[in-house]
C-alpha cells in the first residue's frame, strides 16, 4: 500500500485521525514529529527554543525522507511541514496526500494550550487568533492540490478517518 499523508494546518486532527485511519487499515502509524522528538531526546518546543525553527526544519526533513522511504504507513505530517516543496514531492512519490481542514475557531479550540505550538505561542491570548489567521492565509495554498480534502470542523476524530477511508 502507499502511504496515506495527512497534511493540514495546527489543530486539523492529523494525529488522532492518522491513529484511528492506521488501525482501521492495519498498518502502522508514523507521526513525524513523535519520531523526531524521540531520535533526538528532546521535545519540538524545547528544540525551537535552544536550536531555532531552521535547526527544527532540517530534522523535520530528515524525518520526511526516511518516512518516504518506507511504504504501508498512514504518515502525520507538521503543520509546517509542507512549506517545504522539496518535502511534499518527496511525501507524493509513494504516498497519497489527504488535506484536513478546520475553520479558526476550531483551531484555536483545539490548540489552546500552551506552550506546545511553538508557532503561535509568541502571541499572548489576545492576538492567538489573528496569528492564526495570518498564517491560515499564508499557508492556505500549500495545503490545497492534495489527492483528498476533508473539513474537520464539527466532527469527531471517527467520523473524520471513516470518510477518509471511503475516498480512498
Ligand atoms: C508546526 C506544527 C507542529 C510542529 C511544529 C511546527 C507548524 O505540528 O511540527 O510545532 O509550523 O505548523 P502540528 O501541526 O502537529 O501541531
Amino acid at each position: 500500500m502507499k502511504n496515506v499523508v495527512l497534511i493540514g494546518f495546527m489543530g486539523t486532527g492529523k494525529t488522532s485521525v492518522g491513529r484511528l485511519l492506521a488501525a482501521r487499515l492495519g498498518c502502522a502509524f508514523h507521526d513525524l514529529d513523535r519520531k523526531i522528538e524521540e531520535k533526538h531526546g528532546m521535545s519540538i518546543p524545547a528544540m525551537f527554543r535552544e536550536h531555532g525553527e531552521p535547526y527544527f526544519r532540517a530534522r523535520e526533513k530528515d524525518a520526511v525522507r526516511e518516512a518516504a522511504g518506507r511504504t504501508n504507513l498512514v504518515i502525520a505530517t507538521g503543520g509546517g511541514t509542507v512549506k517545504d516543496a522539496e518535502n511534499v514531492a518527496i511525501l507524493r512519490q509513494n504516498g497519497i496526500l489527504v488535506a484536513l481542514t478546520a475553520d479558526v475557531d476550531t483551531i484555536l479550540q483545539r490548540t489552546s494550550a500552551r506552550g506546545a505550538r511553538p508557532v503561535l505561542d509568541h502571541a499572548d491570548a489576545g492576538d492567538r487568533r489573528a496569528a492564526v489567521v495570518q498564517l491560515l492565509d499564508e499557508r492556505r495554498s500549500l495545503y490545497d492540490g492534495a489527492d483528498i480534502t476533508v473539513d474537520t470542523s464539527g466532527r469527531a476524530p471517527l467520523e473524520v478517518a471513516e470518510h477518509i477511508l471511503q475516498a480512498l
